[in-house]
Formats: C-alpha cells, structure tokens, sequence
C-alpha cells in the first residue's frame, strides 16, 4: 500500500531483497460499538512490541477517541490539532506502555466526523512518513458505516472486522463488509471474535457469518484469532492499563499473544485491496517518488 512507497529507501521494491518488510497496516474496526475493538488494538500493540516489533498505534474514532484514556495516557495535543494545522502527527505522537507508539484522537468533537478529501490527504502524507519508521500500523476505527471509518479501514493492508457472539454484533458486521465490498471493493478480511465464552462458541459464531457474506457478498473472511471473555480484560480497563500489560498470564493476554505471533506470520502486504488504496498509491507515486 501506498506508505511503503513514499520512502523508498526505507523500504523499496528491493525490501525482500535485502531481508527488509514494508510496515503492516491492519485496520481493527467493527459494526457495532464496544465489541472491543480499542481493547484489541492496545493489546495486539503491547504483544507485537514484547516480541521486539515497533508499533504504532493511530486513534482513527477521531470524534469519540479513548485509546489514550484505556492506557493512562494524558495527551496536550490531538489529530483534532493536526487537521487544524497547528500541530503534526510527528508532534502529537506519545509513547505508550511497552514502548508503543500512540496518535491519540479527541473526544467530543463532532465536526471530526467526517474528513474532508484534503484532510484525508493530510493524514495520508504524514502518517506514511511516520508510519515508514515502523513494523507495524494498527488504526483503530469508530464503530459503524460511516465514511471516515470506511476510509481508515478500507486504506489499511489488513481489515480485522472484531465481532463478539452478540447476534447484533454479527448483523452490523454483515453490513459494514457489505459496505466496505460495495463501496471499496475490498474482497478479504480478517475477522477477530471478541469476548467468546468458549472456542465452540467463536467458531459458531464466525460460521453464520462466514455463510452470509459467501452466499450474499461473495468476499472471503478469514477467522485469525479468538480471544476469551475474561474479567481480567476488565480489571485492566478500571486500571487504565491494557490487559497484555498488567496481567500477562490472563487468558486474553495470553490470547493477544498468540494472535501477535500470527499477525507476523501474515504474507507480507502485497497487491492493494481496496479501490482507495490503489488510488493513494497513485497518489504517493505521483507527488513523491
Ligand atoms: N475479551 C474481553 N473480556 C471481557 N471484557 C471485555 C473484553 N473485551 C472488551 N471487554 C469489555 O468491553 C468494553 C468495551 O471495549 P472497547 O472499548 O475495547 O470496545 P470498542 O469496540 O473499542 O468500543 P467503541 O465502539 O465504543 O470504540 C471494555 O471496557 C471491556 O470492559
Ligand atoms: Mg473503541
């Protein structure tokens, strides 16, 4: 996608040639609101980091952002500061647990709902460049079917769509890969179960959905991981701490483990998924390299 093209030195077609990756992008969103989505990202980042990767989160709910408040951060500057142009994403960027990287989003601010394209193409320039220094990108969107959540994950390498075995988690789901298959072309996701109170129920849960969007859709989804309802994933959030941080035993941080281990084993991004991809990697090709 397009942030691996405009460092060409960092990294290149010639990447695999001399052992280098292209930073992953994977998008983490969702249908319906608080399936875990903030939860997941925080953790997946934490684990990916322990395993020596350099990660950097953005906070893509750009008008209801809490991913700061979930890991105790405090920030002085937003996205909201970078789309008025007093500030860069380069500025704005914290240091979170594990050494994470962190773009935090504002809360309350409703005029952030939808971006504007040159707005979107901000973002896009600085968060290829920050994003060139990294192994991996993970945006956590809002919830739903609006055009900025659309945006974020259909630009991403990777869409990880969470579900949870609630039956309106799996039709909000169906409908947001509708859109995202409608509108952006995308053909492939990731799907992640969220809070399942055993494997049996993930995989069940992960079947009707997988029977829907094959027959109506005709897209592809890819079940990468369960991770357990777990109340220490709760004792974690009243402590502002991420689960994979305070209790690494837990089942879920164990859970988060594996699914970093995973992650790395993805093929490497490849071809564009997504019609707005491709458009940005014009884009990048044409303003820089
Ligand atoms: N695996 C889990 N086990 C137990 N509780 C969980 C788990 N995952 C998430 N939760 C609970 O669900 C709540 C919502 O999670 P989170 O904020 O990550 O959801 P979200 O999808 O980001 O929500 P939103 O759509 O509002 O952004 C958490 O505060 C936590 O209490
Ligand atoms: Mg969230």
């Amino acid at each position: 996608m397009q942030f691996r093209m405009r460092r060409p030195t960092l990294v290149s077609e010639d990447a695999d040639a001399v052992g280098e990756s292209p930073t992953r992008v994977i998008a983490v969103t969702s249908g319906k609101g608080g399936v875990g989505k903030t939860n997941v990202v925080a953790n997946l980042a934490v684990s990916l980091s322990r395993m020596g990767k350099k990660v950097l989160i953005l906070d893509a709910d750009l008008s209801l952002g809490n991913l700061d408040v979930l890991l105790g951060l405090v920030p002085r500057h937003t996205i909201e500061d970078v789309l008025v142009g007093s500030h860069t994403l380069a500025e704005i960027m914290l240091q979170g647990p594990a050494g994470i990287h962190v773009l935090p989003a504002s809360s309350g601010v409703t005029r952030l709902t939808s971006l504007t394209e040159a707005q979107q193409l901000m973002i896009q320039e600085q968060l290829a460049d920050l994003a060139a220094e990294m192994d991996v990108l993970l945006i956590d969107t809002g919830a739903g079917i609006s055009p900025t959540v659309t945006f974020f994950a259909s630009s991403a390498d990777e869409t990880m769509v969470i579900i949870s075995p609630e039956p309106t988690s799996l039709t909000d789901a169906y409908a947001l890969i509708k859109v995202l298959a409608r509108q952006y072309r995308e053909r492939r996701f990731k799907v992640l179960v969220n809070q399942a109170k055993s494997p049996r129920e993930a995989s069940e849960v992960f079947g009707k959905l997988d029977v829907a969007v094959d027959r109506f859709l005709h897209v592809a989804v890819e079940l990468v991981g369960t991770i357990p309802d777990d109340d220490y994933v709760h004792m974690a959030v009243m402590q502002q701490k991420a689960v994979a941080d305070m209790f690494p035993e837990a089942p879920a941080a164990q859970a988060f483990k594996r699914l970093a281990q995973q992650v790395t084993q993805w093929p490497k991004p490849g071809l564009p998924k997504s019609s707005v991809q491709l458009v940005w990697q014009r884009t990048a090709t044409h303003v820089g390299n």
